[in-house]
């Protein structure tokens, strides 16, 4: 479409949206009490923006874990539905379809762009919100699960954990991810360097398709399971759930956290780790978390090596001594706990925290955020390292975590899933800005904290170019930025899947893309960044 007849669609469609939203709630819950066989759809599940505006703020606030998305200025969807059961998904979509709804799904409402609450570029559009379909049936006989997307992968652990002290699960460190989104894109954590990714230990899912039917891997088909681990699975259905592989962990594990600040030689240290990091015993994670800090009146940078070890600490210091003894790790360093307390302990929960506080699924972290994702095959030299200080001095709210690579990581092939950051990779870099934000009025002051948040990230991700991946500078999907599909200068359109698809995906890009042929060829499972149908070569592709 034209960009003038698109922004004018845009213009109608929300004109008549705001004229009379409630008609649309209505014809949707008539065309899903036609569609489903059992009884009526309960109105319980109906949260309407101007029927019943509290709860449904409430509820659109709940999950949502990047505040920029919940300002007033940003779109709302026209009703927030939560499904009960599976056929009630299944009849979302095919009454999304037939009234031409636009619609939205969000499990843990963690992605960095709010896409899974927020449209900006179709109106009107509902959420379906699969808050409701949580379960998690851990069977221990056969070091499975089933796994409802709804459900946080700190539930999953929680009710793992329940079962078995020597069973876990390799997915993401942050306890209240949820899991429709985080393993379609991926999910790493502290144990992906022995056991690889959340998203490499999936054995079947269920999914609802554009057609409104439920597939699970054999239904669905090779190219189709392929795709929706690690390939962004809101471009292909609603995942319902999915069915992961258990892996072992020892009844004790270590866990420390040792910070050096810049007067400390943590420069030194971050070169020595870099060189390290991805070579370690693969039942040792070490991961870099940056922070500015300020010791008397200077500021300084502050490196906290944050690490699990599947293992008991006298193991721990052995290996230290023999890869990495510069750290200078001690026995009063380490602290030996259960699996499941190491979740707690490195998500950031307070010590002493009972691990039920799991199951309330609870997020220890709202902000309004900017962030950005690279992959480094090089060690960054230590002059770059110093300008890298100079940078996060800069910002008032600077946060970098480097999270190591190697072990099962560099053994899986690109191809094997959709998600291809495999061998070469040494680590991974998150950026973040993160803000606080007074009074809701505040509207320009608001814009102006933002932008000066967007621009410093933005700058930083520059003056990072020469040191990280090239063609393409990678980036990880769960890291959502939709400053990708924008033009060098800045100001391109969402649209420009041939930029951002092949620094998410690499070389799996053009088969994502023709799996979405094959699975949604009218393209119904949108978003600012989904993958299209691939049509020829030569055509959105290049
Ligand atoms: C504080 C924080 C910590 C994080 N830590 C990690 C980490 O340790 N490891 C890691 O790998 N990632 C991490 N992430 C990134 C996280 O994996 C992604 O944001 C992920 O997409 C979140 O999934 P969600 O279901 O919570 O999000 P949502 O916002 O609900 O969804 C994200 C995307 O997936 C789609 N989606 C959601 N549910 C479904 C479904 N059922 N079917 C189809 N599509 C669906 C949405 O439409 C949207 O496009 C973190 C994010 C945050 C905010
Ligand atoms: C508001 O939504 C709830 C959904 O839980 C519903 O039960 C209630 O009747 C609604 N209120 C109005 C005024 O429609
Ligand atoms: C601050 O920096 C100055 C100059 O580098 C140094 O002399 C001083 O000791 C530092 N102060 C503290 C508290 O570290
Ligand atoms: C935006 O991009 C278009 C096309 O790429 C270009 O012609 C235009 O000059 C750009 N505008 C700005 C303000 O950079
Ligand atoms: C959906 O249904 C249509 C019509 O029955 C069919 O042609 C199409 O192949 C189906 N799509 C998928 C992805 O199964």
């Amino acid at each position: 479409m034209a960009p003038s007849l698109f922004l004018a669609f845009l213009l109608l469609s929300s004109a008549a949206s705001s004229a009379n939203s409630s008609p649309i709630k209505d014809s949707f819950i008539q065309c899903l009490n036609s569609k489903t066989d059992q009884s009526q759809v309960p109105l319980t599940t109906f949260f309407s923006r101007d029927i019943n505006s509290s709860l449904f703020t409430a509820l659109l606030e709940s999950s949502a874990q990047n505040l920029r998305y919940l300002r007033p200025s940003k779109p709302k969807p026209e009703f927030i539905f939560t499904p009960l059961t599976e056929a009630h998904v299944q009849s979302a979509v095919v009454c999304s379809k037939k009234l031409g709804v636009h619609m939205r799904v969000r499990s843990g409402g963690h992605d960095y762009e709010g896409i899974s609450y927020v449209s900006e570029i179709e109106t009107p559009f509902i959420v379906v919100d699969m808050l409701r379909l949580r379960s998690v049936s851990v069977d221990i006989d056969s070091s499975t699960a089933w796994i409802q997307a709804g459900a946080t992968i700190g539930e999953v652990y929680y009710k793992i954990s329940e079962k078995s002290k020597v069973h876990g699960f390799p997915a993401g460190l942050c306890t209240s991810l949820g899991v429709g989104g985080h393993i379609t894109g991926g999910a790493y954590g502290s144990m992906m360097r022995k056991y690889g990714l959340g998203a490499d230990n999936v054995l079947d899912a269920r999914i609802v398709d554009t057609n409104g039917t439920i597939l699970d891997r054999s239904a669905m088909g090779e190219d189709l399971f392929w795709a929706i681990r690690g390939g962004d699975g809101a471009s292909f259905g609603v995942i319902l759930s999915w069915k992961i592989r258990l892996v072992p962990v020892p009844e004790s594990v270590t866990v420390f956290t040792v910070t050096r600040t810049l007067e400390q030689g943590a420069t030194k240290l971050l070169y020595r780790w870099q060189q390290v990091a991805d070579k370690l015993d693969e039942d040792l994670f070490i991961r870099v978390i940056f922070r500015v800090a300020t010791v008397g009146e200077n500021k300084t940078v502050s490196t906290s090596y944050n690490a699990l070890f599947l293992g008991t600490a006298d193991r721990l210091l052995q290996v230290m001594e023999g890869s990495f003894p510069e750290l200078g790790l001690t026995l009063s360093d380490c602290i030996e706990m259960s699996w499941i307390e190491s979740v707690l302990y490195i998500a950031g929960w307070p010590g002493g925290t009972d691990p039920e506080i799991l199951v309330q699924g609870k997020s220890l972290f709202k902000n309004y955020f900017k962030a950005k994702s690279d992959f480094i095959t090089e060690p960054i030299p230590k002059p770059a390292l110093e300008g890298l200080w100079e940078w996060l001095f800069k910002d008032e709210g600077p946060l970098m975590i480097w999270n190591p690579f190697g072990g099962m990581m560099s053994k899986i092939p690109e191809s094997e899933i959709a998600f291809p950051h495999r061998k070469g990779n040494i680590f991974m870099i998150q950026y973040l800005s993160n803000w606080q934000e007074r009074g809701v009025d505040e509207a320009n002051r608001h814009m102006e904290e933002t932008n000066k948040h967007v621009h410093w990230i933005r700058m930083l991700y520059r003056y990072m170019t020469p040191y990280v991946s090239k063609s393409p500078r990678s980036a990880y999907v769960n890291y959502r930025d939709l400053d990708l599909g924008m033009s060098a200068s800045g100001n391109g359109s969402y649209l420009r899947a041939s930029i951002w698809g092949p620094k998410y995906f690499k070389n799996n890009w053009k088969r994502l893309g023709m799996v979405k042929q094959v699975a949604d060829p009218e393209n119904f499972f949108r978003n600012e960044q989904s993958i299209p149908p691939y049509v020829a070569a030569g055509q959105r592709y290049k």
